[in-house]
């Protein structure tokens, strides 16, 4: 059924209720002037609201957009720290040690893991590396880090979100 035959449906139903209502009722008054007066009068204070709340709610939506169209490396740095990711691992070179790895040299440093045999994963480049460590992070646990990040990132982000933080990781030389 087309949207058009719905609401040609949904128009005639309420066309018969309205029908079938007004007849059980008593003949209305003609409105008088006075009656039709009252209703202008009326009108312009019931309408007055409606608009204000529309224009409260723009500057939050144009933020929004402002915000989709920004940076974007802020954007990255935004879905890394939305994630929670910013919780455990430092994004800046003097930050103190943190539970998981600081990121700054993170490409260097997967470079070199996945050529050394202590390296327990599956990736061959650093992208691979970095996308396994977030969806699997067991599978190869940095020396000298506790096995804490949390597995459940491959159910909780979606995809897009995963290749951002991927992206994001990859300006960590
Ligand atoms: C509860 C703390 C915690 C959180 C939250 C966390 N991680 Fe981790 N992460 C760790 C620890 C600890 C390690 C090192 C042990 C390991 O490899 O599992 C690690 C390792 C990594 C590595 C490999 C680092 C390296 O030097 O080889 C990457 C990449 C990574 N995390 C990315 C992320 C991203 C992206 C997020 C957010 C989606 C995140 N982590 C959230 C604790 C955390």
């Amino acid at each position: 059924m087309t949207t058009i035959q719905k609401l040609v449906i949904i128009c005639s139903a309420t066309l018969v209720i309205l029908m079938g209502c007004s007849s059980d009722l008593a003949p209305l008054p003609t409105p008088t002037p006075v009656d039709v007066a009252l209703q202008r009068l009326n009108q312009p204070t019931e309408t007055t609201e409606p608009p204000s709340e529309a224009q409260q709610s723009d500057p939050a939506a144009s933020g929004e957009s402002s915000s989709a169209t920004g940076g974007e490396s802020s954007n990255l740095e935004a879905v890394f720290a939305g994630a929670g990711c910013i919780a455990c691992h430092a994004v800046t070179e003097d930050a103190p040690p943190g539970v998981g790895p600081n990121m700054v040299g993170l490409v260097d440093f997967a470079a070199e893991i996945i050529e050394s045999p202590d390296y327990t994963g599956k990736a061959t480049t650093v992208e691979e590396y970095i996308h396994e460590s977030i969806v699997d992070p067991l599978i190869f646990v940095v020396p000298d880090y506790q096995p804490v990040m949390p597995a459940t990132y491959q159910d909780t982000l979606t995809e897009e979100q995963i290749s951002q933080l991927v992206e994001y990781l990859l300006t960590f030389k």
